[in-house]
């Protein structure tokens, strides 16, 4: 039940990471090549890391003639995140991948916060894209709303089978001396500790209101930190910044996770889904998806 967050892992360059999860999560590719943006685009802060990389991409058709054959050597099962700058921008990534058996799942990526913003809703991207597969769709939300249950709501409404939970948040770092900020592009996606209660929250409320399955993501360092979100509601977790500082985490976190499930009665961390809302929930398994991802 552990992925790595998209665009946190480059499993080609580094393959036993990548085996060393439950499934391989891609950065988001989109139609078109993208460089990204100017560097700098990494900084780290005291509460996490800020970036702004851009949705830098090969896009999809090198994508899929060069990129996914590899990745499909790697023997992990493989969710392929997409974006784009219009409903149809999702729509052809999503028909391309559609041809493509050895993509186990599709993870619609809703909300880059470092490209400048385009509003189409979430139901009309989810709409759109499910006309075009029947693999697992995963709707990537942002924390930056003032209501993340009604927009998950909305993308399971309009076909979604899962909710990853969550991207980043737009922070700002300045330089010491200059007082300028720190990234080329200004504001970034901040991610690591700062968004841990962000997400627990998110995927709690999401849970409470969909009842869907979900990846949890956001500041997980430690076995303790996945089953945390598990309990909100995740059935799954995925590592983001903490695989730049400790590629062995897959490992020690599983590890970890099994460990702190069975101290608290659960006989593994499956069964601890959902355990932080109110008694009388439903049963993981009623909550199955209609397209269920392979473990
Ligand atoms: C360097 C970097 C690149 C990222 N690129 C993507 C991306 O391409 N697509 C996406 O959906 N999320 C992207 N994210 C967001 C992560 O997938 C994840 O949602 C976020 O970092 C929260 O998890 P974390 O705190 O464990 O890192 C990126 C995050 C980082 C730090």
């Amino acid at each position: 039940m552990l992925l790595n967050a998209s665009g946190c892992l480059d499993a080609l360059t580094a393959p036993d990471v990548a085996r060393s999860l439950d499934a391989y999560v891609t950065k988001t590719v989109t139609p078109l090549p993208r460089g990204g943006n100017e560097p700098v685009r990494i900084a780290e802060t005291e509460l996490g890391m800020l970036n702004s990389i851009g949705l830098a991409n090969p896009g999809i058709d090198r994508f899929v003639d060069e990129y996914l054959p590899r990745l499909a050597e790697l023997g992990v099962p493989l969710w392929v995140s997409v974006g784009g700058f219009s409903v149809d921008d999702y729509a052809q990534c999503v028909s391309r991948l559609d041809a493509h058996p050895e993509v186990s799942a599709i993870e619609l990526n809703l909300s880059c916060p470092n490209v400048d913003a385009f509003e189409a809703p979430t139901a009309e991207i989810v709409e759109a894209t499910r006309a075009e597969t029947a693999k697992p769709l995963y709707a990537k939300l942002s924390p930056a709303v003032p209501d993340v249950a009604a927009v998950a709501v909305a993308a399971r409404d309009a076909g979604a089978d899962g909710l990853s939970l969550v991207n980043t948040i737009r922070g700002l770092a300045l330089d010491e001396r200059t007082l300028q900020p720190r990234l080329a592009h200004g504001a970034g996606g901040l991610s690591g500790p700062a968004l841990r209660p962000i997400a627990l929250a998110a995927v709690y409320a999401s849970y409470a209101a969909t009842h869907m399955p979900i990846v949890g993501m956001g500041g997980v360092e430690s076995g303790r930190h996945a089953l945390d979100l598990l309990a909100a509601g995740a059935s799954r977790v995925a590592l983001g910044t903490v695989l730049f500082a400790d590629p062995g985490a897959p490992t020690r976190i599983r590890a970890e996770l099994v460990q702190e499930s069975s101290e608290r009665g659960f006989a593994s961390p499956a069964n601890a889904t959902g355990a932080a809302h109110a008694t009388g929930m439903a049963e993981p398994e009623a909550l199955e998806s209609p397209h269920p991802v392979p473990a």
